[in-house]
């Protein structure tokens, strides 16, 4: 469960499955002899940022599993925000639940299922008034896990962490006129006050990535703007 603004109103529905959900799998991958793992992380576990672009040694939350850190082979691949969709559009920006995240927002905007797109917050203090993200494609993640898996066969890295971001950082406002400038659909908005929980700037310096996974992200923000017009 990912959605940090649900997260602030059914908080013990998130402990129970990202926290006992992760400690059943873990248990149970004892139990098979499996010891490689990639952790789903997120980026929000940094907090408010001290510092931009954010590197892996930025200070997170206490990580209290010890036993995980010295038994396990673990990489933590901590995600900025992953839009886009698979090739074959199976999996990608039309869900099929209830949703929060900005680009379905924007493309059902676009397809006039929603009458305007509601932005959080158009005082912050960025490039124009908006939350600034690193919006990286979902393959590009995927890749990354690839990487991931690949590195953990050949190292004992016991845990290790890495960024997975295009290090480009995109305002609200950017996002929106870079969306009507390639899918040429008209994207009416209005402004409303900040939503609980939300970090102003966010995005990635995922330089330790490329040097020790040898990955990086392939697609621009264009690139996956263009698909979703396509
Ligand atoms: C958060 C996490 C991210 C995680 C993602 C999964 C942070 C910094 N990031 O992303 O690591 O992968 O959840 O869901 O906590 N917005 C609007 N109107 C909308 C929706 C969003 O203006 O209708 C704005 C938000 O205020 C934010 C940006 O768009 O500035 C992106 O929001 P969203 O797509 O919900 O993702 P995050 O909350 O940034």
């Amino acid at each position: 469960m990912k959605a940090v603004g649900e997260s602030m109103q059914f908080p013990l529905i998130y402990y129970k499955n990202n926290v006992i959900g992760t400690i059943n799998l873990v248990e149970a991958m004892k139990n098979h002899g499996v010891y490689n793992l990639v952790f789903s992380s997120s980026c929000t576990i940094y907090g408010d940022p001290e510092h931009l672009p954010i590197t892996e040694d930025h200070p997170t939350g206490n990580v209290t599993n010890v036993y995980g850190r010295t038994k396990w082979n673990i990489i933590s691949l901590r995600y900025f925000n992953p839009v886009g969709a698979h090739p074959s559009g199976r999996l990608g920006e039309d869900p099929t639940k209830a949703f929060t995240n900005i680009m379905p927002y924007i493309g059902q905007v676009a397809l006039k299922k929603k009458p305007y797109l509601t932005i959080f917050g158009i005082d912050y203090d960025t490039v124009d008034g908006t939350g600034v993200r690193d919006y990286i494609h979902v393959m590009d993640l995927a890749s990354g896990h690839v990487s991931a898996l690949t590195h953990l066969q050949k190292n004992h890295l016991r845990y290790r962490t890495y960024n997975l971001g295009t290090g480009e950082g995109v305002s609200v406002l950017q996002l929106v006129k870079a969306f009507e400038r390639i899918t040429e659909a008209e994207i009416p908005y209005q402004g409303l006050p900040r939503r609980e929980g939300d970090i102003v700037s966010m995005y990635a310096n995922a330089k330790l990535a490329k040097k020790e996974l040898g990955w990086e992200a392939k697609f621009t923000l264009d690139d996956i703007l263009l698909e979703m017009a396509d």
